[in-house]
């Protein structure tokens, strides 16, 4: 038989990527989704999740998806535009507009397509895309598919967004000649591995006295930020002035998929444009239902915003006491950077042992040599579930004897 050129190309790119060390493998998952969970066969206290809230597993919610299996059907049964738009998508729209007091919304299959797909609705090349350096990887994807060029600020850092911003304004000025700049500029509300928010209302101010668009990726803010879990927006003080809000189903909503909220005539303008809408398959009833349930629980449960921000205050404040830093987080994302990935890897592991999943990232998730525990409090942990795995932080540290990394008490 002749050898397989697949596995050629494999054996030499996970050949490179195991040297690196950076070879990943996907854990094994049981059980109902929430605070405690079997991972690689062995019950675990879950700190490595995205369903914040703890409403995947919500009564109301998964009656909302069998209600939506039975009553529609397990498939949409097409793309939005031939015959999958059902009327509870129309109806999830309506209701994420008016839970955003928006005009309108639009539905994404995932996160990642709605970024893929509104970059390039709204630019193309010769337009700029203002990125801060740590967006997620679809708002790249998405510059890359639009072939807009992009100019990328510091992290966070409002003298290099202010700087970029000008820059582009320019470019743009000079290509056009004085005709509609097309700048825009997208951030995430949450960083998804630091747990940092980002300025958004000076963002939007620069922004729009630049005539620039703003993007706001809040997948991580969504239905947990702001005092109505409108998102870092609202937290901000912001949630009308941001032009385009993306958020996700899949995380705090406790479903699957992602939106876009704006004017009506974006979600026009997605509907006729945006490829990752057009040429793939609706959301199934179930998930939209469930989507809709959320919605509604995120209203009528304020207790879950404030048990998750109480959890994750706790967690900083005990790894605090011990020396343990957890910067720049300020939300329900909490990292501890340890700096080397077999270290991280090997501290993920040794914590798994002790009943606590956290888990561990590295390069290229992270910068190089920026390697980390990524812990992600649910609202629905008990104190003694949030002191168990401080403790356990604290005592892997404690006892990790890696050369020239320092103890928690000597930071
Ligand atoms: C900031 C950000 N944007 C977009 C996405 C993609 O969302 P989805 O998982 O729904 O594709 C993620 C996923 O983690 C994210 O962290």
């Amino acid at each position: 038989m002749r050898p397989s050129p697949i596995d050629e190309i494999a054996d030499a790119r996970l050949g490179a990527i195991r040297e690196r060390g950076t070879y990943r493998r996907m854990r094994v998952l049981e059980g109902l989704q929430g605070p405690r969970m079997i991972v690689d066969g062995r019950e675990v206290l879950l700190f490595a999740g995205s369903n914040y809230l703890d409403l995947a597993r919500h009564p109301e919610v998964v009656e909302a998806a069998e209600r939506g299996a039975r009553d529609w059907g397990c498939a949409a049964g097409g793309s939005r535009l031939i015959t999958g738009n059902l009327a509870i998508h129309e109806a999830l729209e309506e209701e994420l507009a008016a839970f955003f007091g928006r005009e309108a919304a639009l539905a994404f299959n995932t996160g990642y397509m709605a970024n893929v797909g509104v970059i390039p609705a709204l630019i193309g090349p010769g337009d700029v895309l203002v990125s801060d350096e740590l967006n997620h990887a679809s708002i790249i994807d998405g510059a890359r598919l639009a072939r807009a060029d992009v100019a990328v600020f510091r992290h966070g850092d409002m003298a290099s967004f202010a700087d970029t911003l000008a820059r582009a304004r320019q470019d743009v000025q000079e290509k056009t000649r004085g005709g509609a700049p097309r700048i825009l500029v997208a951030v995430d509300g949450v960083y998804s591995m630091d747990g940092d928010v980002a300025p958004i209302a000076e963002i939007t101010k620069l922004a729009h006295e630049a005539e620039a668009i703003v993007l706001l990726d809040d997948a991580h803010g969504t239905g947990v930020l702001g005092a109505r879990g409108r998102g870092t927006a609202e937290a901000a003080g912001v949630l009308d002035e941001v032009d385009i809000l993306m958020g996700t189903l899949g995380k705090s909503i406790g479903s699957f998929g992602a939106f876009v909220a704006g004017s009506a005539k974006l979600r026009d303008l997605l509907v006729n444009t945006a490829r990752s809408f057009i040429f793939s398959c609706a959301l199934s009833p179930a998930q939209v239902e469930a989507a809709r349930a959320s919605l509604r629980l995120i209203d009528r449960e304020p207790w879950r915003r404030a048990r998750l921000e109480a959890n994750c205050e706790r967690l900083r404040n005990r790894l605090a006491e011990a020396g343990i830093s957890t910067a720049p987080s300020t939300t329900h994302i909490i990292p501890v950077i340890l700096g080397e990935n077999d270290r991280t890897m090997s501290v993920c592991e040794e914590l798994l042992a002790r009943g606590f999943y956290a888990q561990g990232i590295r390069y290229p998730s992270v910068p190089r040599g920026r390697a980390r525990l990524r812990i992600t409090p649910m609202a629905t942990h008990d104190e003694t579930g949030i002191d168990g795995l401080a403790d356990a932080i604290i005592d892997c540290l404690q006892d990790d004897a890696t050369p020239g990394v320092p103890r928690p008490a000597d930071r």
